[in-house]
């Protein structure tokens, strides 16, 4: 593994720059967020996406924009900066809706702001926090693939979506447990899905894999089951992260994470949800009153496609999209792969039943189910960890 790692989130007391995921993997260009706006848009637009990362990206967007001149007028009362804080917090809750870390940190920083209170969390402790957090998940994760794994040597692991550094403040959920079995040389080869329509497995943690030097192949999205019935002696858990997890561990994951529960379990193969706790919403009872977020149709009927030098381009049926670097502007192709006038229908996430999950690995240890019950007790686990 290199020495270098990734970083999403670039912060500094009055600046804030994030990688555009939006280019990865064929561009790496950070844009600069200096308003509520271009937060939002950035969250919304997923150029920053994962759970933890939309989270302290809010929270640092708030903390670049308090700093800004442009917004004295606003602070010269203590009600006024109050109700400017409140005020933006709701408007950042507006940009995506299923990851319950989002909303965690908007109502601990209003707690914090409404109580006056030195002990509400910050943007910046966000980011050292989620990195602690994410290293002993791996930790727990890795214990805990290992302790039951009865393969020998050639262990292998399946993950989803993109769960690693460029998910979080570093390190990562399900791909920190993936790091750290592959830095105690653990692991013989990791599978990433590609996880249409989006594609944070073949953009994004094929990018992580690579970059880290851990052997790994690429698989679409319906290739598990085929994987799996060739090899699942040798698949030693499928691992996945989490957007929300309820009460019960009922747990929200990108679209194509149900269906990947359901062939493990037919496969006899762990299926593992690796989450910070700031995940765990013990406001909702099970999955099934989680809001999940319809994205648009377009993500569907087309691909975006590498970014290509402005007269290389070949026009006719391709879209094409502008883009501002700080150097130059160069021109990300989308290319139609539906025929036009398809419905579609793109729900961003699924829901996998507590029941298909075999545990979920926090940063405060592992959670497994009561023997003969079929759900979690996320609220005694927390309570007691
Ligand atoms: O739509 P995304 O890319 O924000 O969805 C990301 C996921 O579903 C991740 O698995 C989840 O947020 C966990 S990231 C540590």
């Amino acid at each position: 593994m290199t020495g270098a790692t990734l970083q999403a989130i670039r912060y500094q007391r009055g600046s804030l720059d994030i990688l555009d995921q939006l280019l990865l993997p064929h561009e790496t260009l950070y844009i600069s967020i200096s308003t509520l706006a271009l937060g939002h848009n950035a969250i919304k637009t997923m150029q920053v996406r994962g759970a933890p990362a939309i989270a302290i990206v809010a929270a640092l967007t708030l903390a670049v924009v308090l700093v800004n001149p442009a917004t004295a007028p606003r602070l010269t009362t203590a009600q006024g900066a109050v109700d400017f804080i409140l005020e933006s917090l709701e408007y950042l809750k507006t940009s995506r809706p299923t990851a319950v870390n989002l909303f965690d940190a908007a109502h601990k920083l209003a707690k914090g702001v409404q109580e006056a209170n030195s002990e509400g969390v910050s943007g910046a402790d966000m980011l050292e926090e989620d990195v602690k957090d994410n290293m002993n998940i791996g930790k727990f994760g890795a214990e805990f693939i290992l302790n039951v794994w009865k393969g020998g040597n050639d262990l292998r692991v399946i993950t989803h979506c993109n769960t690693g550094s460029l998910a979080t403040a570093g390190y990562g959920t399900a791909l920190g447990i993936i790091r750290a079995l592959a830095g105690q040389g653990k692991l013989s080869h990791a599978y990433c899905t590609e996880t249409r329509p989006y594609n944070q497995g073949s953009r994004l943690t094929a990018y992580e894999l690579v970059y880290e030097k851990i052997p790994s192949t690429l698989i679409t999205d319906s290739m598990a089951s085929a994987l799996l019935a060739q090899h699942s002696d040798k698949i030693a858990a499928i691992v996945v992260g989490a957007d929300r997890v309820a009460a019960n561990g009922d747990t929200a994951n990108k679209i194509g994470t149900y269906q990947l529960a359901i062939t493990a379990q037919y496969h006899n193969v762990p299926f593992i949800v690796a989450a910070p706790s700031t995940s765990v919403d013990l406001n909702i009872a099970s999955g099934k009153e989680i809001h999940i977020e319809v994205r648009p149709e377009v993500e569907v009927t087309t691909l975006r496609g590498p970014v290509v030098e402005l007269d290389s381009i070949a026009r006719g049926a391709h879209a094409v999209e502008f883009k501002k670097t700080s150097a130059d502007a160069v021109m990300t192709e989308t290319i139609a792969v539906a025929a036009r006038g398809i419905h579609v229908w793109n729900p961003s996430f699924d829901v996998t039943p507590a029941e298909l999950i075999s545990a979920i690995v926090t940063e405060r240890g592992v959670v497994f189910k009561e023997d003969g019950v079929q759900s979690f007790d996320m609220k005694a686990f927390l309570s007691s960890n």
